[in-house]
C-alpha cells in the first residue's frame, strides 16, 4: 500500500528509481513521482497521475537529473488520485515520500496554516514536509528537523526525506510500515521491501519499529525510537527473490495460477519427510499444550484460515476461532498462555494482521506466522514463522499464495493431530499421501482451462453471481466470490449452501449464475439438494464436481465441470483452481486490468 524508494547513487538515479518502483507497483498505482537533487543541489520533482508508465513517459520528455532521489507509487488514502496529491511532497528545502497514514494530520495542518503555511495538496503527508521545513527554517539540522517532526506524528508510516543542498544525505523513518535499507558499492538504497532493491543489492538491513536512520553514500547510522544509536543486522536476501517476469503469460495472475503444481511440490518437499509418509516441521512448532487456536488474517488469507479451521478441529480436535484481523483486537478477545495465534499473511506486512499479532503477544499468547515473505515484519515478530514457499506473487489477486497457505496449514493440522494423539501412523501416512498427490491433481485441473474459459464467457455477462459450498468448500465459495469481484468487478457472494434458503435464494433467477462447489464427499448429497432448490426456481447452476458427482447429481444443471477426483483433505486446495480460472477469464472477457484491478493494492499497510 504505497511503495517508496530512495537511492544515494554514483550515477543518474531516475532510471533506477523507476525500475525499483516497477517492483513496488503492486502496492498501489493511483499516481507516481520522483524527486531528485541535481548537481547544484536543487530539488526537482516529476509526478504523474495513474500507473508508473505515465511517469516513465514524463521522464522521457522532462528528464530528472541527479545522483540522489526518492520515488513513490501511490495507493490513495487522503486526497483523490491527482498530480497535485502525488508524492513526493515538497515544502521549502525538503521533499518526502510516505507509506502509511498520519492520523493527526488535521490538527497538524491547522497548526501550520495558523502559522502561515499555504498547503498545496489534500494529503496527510504534506503536513510532514511542512513540519520538517519549519524546523529547518528555524535553524535545525536535517536530523534534528526530522526528529522533531517524528515526535509530532501519530499513525503508521515509513518516510524518506531528502533536503535541498544536501547531496549526500537521506533520512528515513519507520513506525508501522516496513522499510528496508540496501547496501551497495559506494551507494545506498531504501525500499518498501527487499524485492524493490533486488537488482541493485541483496544485502539488506531492516528498520525496526520506531527506528530512524541517516544514510550517506558510505553507510548508514541507525537510531532507535529513543534516538539512541543502534546496530541493525545485515541479512542476505535469497537470490530467488528476484523480480518475477510474466514469461509466456499475458498476466502475472495467469502465470501464478499455472505455477501452483510446482510451488506446491516445493512446499511439500520442505514440509513432508522425504522417505517417510510423515509431515516434517520444525521442532518449535508445538501444539501439545495448546487449548485453543485463534487464526487471524485478512481477505484471501482469512479464507485459508477458514478452511484450516475444519482441518484443525476434525483432525486434531483443537477448537479454532477465526477472525478477520481488522476486527480481532477491537473485540478484545481473551488470550491466555494456552492460546496459539496463527497469523496468515502473504506479504507479512498487512497492518491489521500485524496489529492482531501484537495484541496476542501482548497478552501472553504464543504466535505462529504463515507467510510468503520470510523477512517480513509479521515473520520477524512471531515466535515461529514458517514460509509458504510460493515465490513472489505479483498479481494483486492472490492465487498461489492461497493454495500454498492451505498446503502448509494442512501439514500443521496433521502435525497437531499427531502431537495430540488424535491420529496414528497409518492415519498420518494416508493424509500425507493425499497431499503428495495434490500437485499432479492440480496440473490436471489446469488442463480444464479451455472449458472454464467457455463458462467464464457466459459468467462475464452476469451482474450477480452466487457461489455455494458446504464444509471446507464453504470458504472456497467465499474465495471464489472474492476473486470474481476483485478482478472482473462482477458482484458475487459466497454462501454456505445450507444457508441459501435462509435468505439468498430470493436472489435466484435465470440471470444469476449459481456456482456449486461440490466434490463427491460425505456432504455431497446435501449440497446437491441445495442445488436442486436453485434449479426448481428456474436458476442456472454450474456444478463443479468430479465425474462421479456429476453422474450422481443427474441432469438439470446449466453446466458441469468435471474435476479430478480428490480426497476430502485436498479438495478445498484443488477447487481453488476453477475458482481462480473462472474469475481470470471473466475478467479477460470484460477487458479489466487483471493484475492491477481498480482501487486495490497488495500488501495493505494501512488500517
Ligand atoms: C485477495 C487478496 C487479499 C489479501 C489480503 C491479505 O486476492 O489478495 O484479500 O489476501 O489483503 O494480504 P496478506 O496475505 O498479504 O496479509
Amino acid at each position: 500500500m504505497c511503495g517508496i524508494v530512495g537511492i544515494l547513487g554514483t550515477h543518474q538515479v531516475a532510471p533506477l528509481i523507476l525500475e525499483s518502483l516497477k517492483r513496488l507497483e503492486y502496492r498501489g498505482y493511483d499516481s507516481a513521482g520522483i524527486a531528485t537533487l541535481d548537481e547544484a543541489g536543487h530539488l526537482g520533482r516529476r509526478r504523474a497521475m495513474g500507473k508508473l508508465i505515465a511517469l516513465s513517459d514524463l521522464l522521457v520528455s522532462d528528464p530528472a537529473r541527479g545522483r540522489i532521489g526518492i520515488g513513490h507509487t501511490r495507493w490513495a488514502t487522503h486526497g483523490a488520485p491527482s498530480v497535485r496529491n502525488a508524492h513526493p511532497h515538497q515544502a521549502g528545502r525538503v521533499a518526502v515520500v510516505h507509506n502509511g497514514i498520519i492520523e493527526n494530520y488535521r490538527e497538524l495542518r491547522a497548526e501550520l496554516e495558523a502559522g502561515g503555511a499555504a498547503f498545496e495538496t489534500d494529503t496527510d503527508t504534506e503536513s510532514v514536509a511542512r513540519l520538517c521545513d519549519r524546523e529547518l527554517a528555524a535553524g535545525a539540522s536535517p536530523l534534528q528537523a526530522v526528529r522533531a517532526t517524528l515526535a509530532r506524528l501519530k499513525g503508521a508510516f515509513a518516510l524518506a526525506f531528502i533536503f535541498e543542498g544536501e547531496e549526500d544525505l537521506m533520512i528515513v523513518a519507520r513506525r508501522g510500515s516496513p522499510l528496508a535499507i540496501g547496501f551497495g558499492q559506494g551507494e545506498m538504497y531504501v525500499g518498501s521491501d527487499a524485492l524493490a532493491l533486488a537488482p541493485m543489492t541483496t544485502q539488506i538491513a531492516y528498520l525496526e519499529e520506531g527506528d530512524h536512520a541517516e544514510l550517506t553514500r558510505t553507510g548508514v547510522r541507525f537510531y532507535d525510537a529513543n534516538g539512541t544509536a543502534v546496530i541493525r543486522d545485515i541479512v542476505m536476501v535469497p537470490v530467488e527473490n528476484v523480480f518475477a517476469e510474466k514469461g509466456p503469460y499475458k498476466h502475472f495472475m495467469a502465470k501464478e495460477t499455472h505455477e501452483q503444481p510446482i510451488v506446491l511440490a516445493d512446499a511439500f518437499a520442505r514440509y513432508l519427510a522425504p522417505h517417510r509418509s510423515e509431515v516434517h516441521l520444525p521442532e518449535e512448532v508445538d501444539f501439545a499444550g495448546c487449548e485453543r487456536i485463534v487464526m487471524v488474517a485478512c481477505g484471501t488469507a482469512h479464507y485459508a484460515c477458514h478452511v484450516a479451521k475444519y482441518w484443525f478441529e476434525s483432525l486434531a480436535g483443537i477448537p479454532v476461532e477465526i477472525d478477520v484481523a481488522s476486527e480481532f483486537r477491537y473485540r478484545e478477545p481473551p488470550v491466555g498462555p494456552g492460546t496459539l495465534g496463527i497469523f496468515v499473511s502473504q506479504s507479512g506486512e498487512t497492518a491489521d494482521t500485524l496489529a492482531a499479532l501484537r495484541y496476542l503477544k501482548g497478552r501472553g499468547g504464543r504466535s505462529l506466522a504463515v507467510v510468503n515473505v520470510e523477512t517480513s515484519t509479521i515473520a520477524r515478530e512471531s515466535d515461529v514463522a514458517l514460509p509458504i514457499l510460493a515465490g513472489p506473487e505479483i498479481g494483486v489477486a492472490s492465487t498461489k499464495a492461497f493454495t500454498c497457505q492451505l498446503a502448509l496449514l494442512a501439514c500443521l493440522a496433521i502435525l497437531a493431530a499427531r502431537q495430540r494423539g488424535a491420529i496414528d501412523g497409518a492415519g498420518e501416512a494416508g493424509r500425507v499421501e493425499e497431499l503428495r498427490a495434490l500437485p499432479g491433481l492440480m496440473a490436471t485441473a489446469l488442463t480444464l482451462e479451455p472449458a472454464i474459459a467457455e463458462i467464464a464467457r457466459d459468467v462475464s455477462h452476469a451482474r450477480d453471481v452466487l457461489f455455494l459450498g458446504r464444509g471446507p468448500m464453504y470458504p472456497l465459495a467465499l474465495e471464489g466470490a472474492l476473486k470474481l469481484k476483485e478482478i472482473s468487478y462482477i458482484h458475487a457472494e459466497g454462501y454456505a449452501s445450507g444457508e441459501l434458503k435462509h435468505g439468498p435464494i430470493a436472489l435466484v433467477d435465470e440471470a444469476v449464475p449459481v456456482i456449486v462447489l461440490a466434490p463427491s464427499d460425505a456432504l455431497f448429497d446435501k449440497t446437491v439438494s441445495n442445488m436442486q432448490e436453485v434449479l426448481a426456481r428456474g436458476g442456472r447452476a454450474l456444478l463443479v464436481s468430479d465425474a462421479a458427482g456429476i453422474e450422481a447429481a443427474g441432469a438439470g444443471a446449466w453446466r458441469t465441470l468435471a474435476m479430478p477426483r480428490a480426497a476430502p483433505l485436498v479438495a478445498p486446495i484443488l477447487y481453488a483452481v476453477p475458482a481462480q480460472l473462472l474469475a481470470y477469464h471473466a475478467a479477460v472477457f470484460k477487458g479489466t486490468d487483471v493484475d492491477q484491478p481498480r482501487n486495490l493494492a497488495k500488501s495493505v499497510t494501512v488500517e
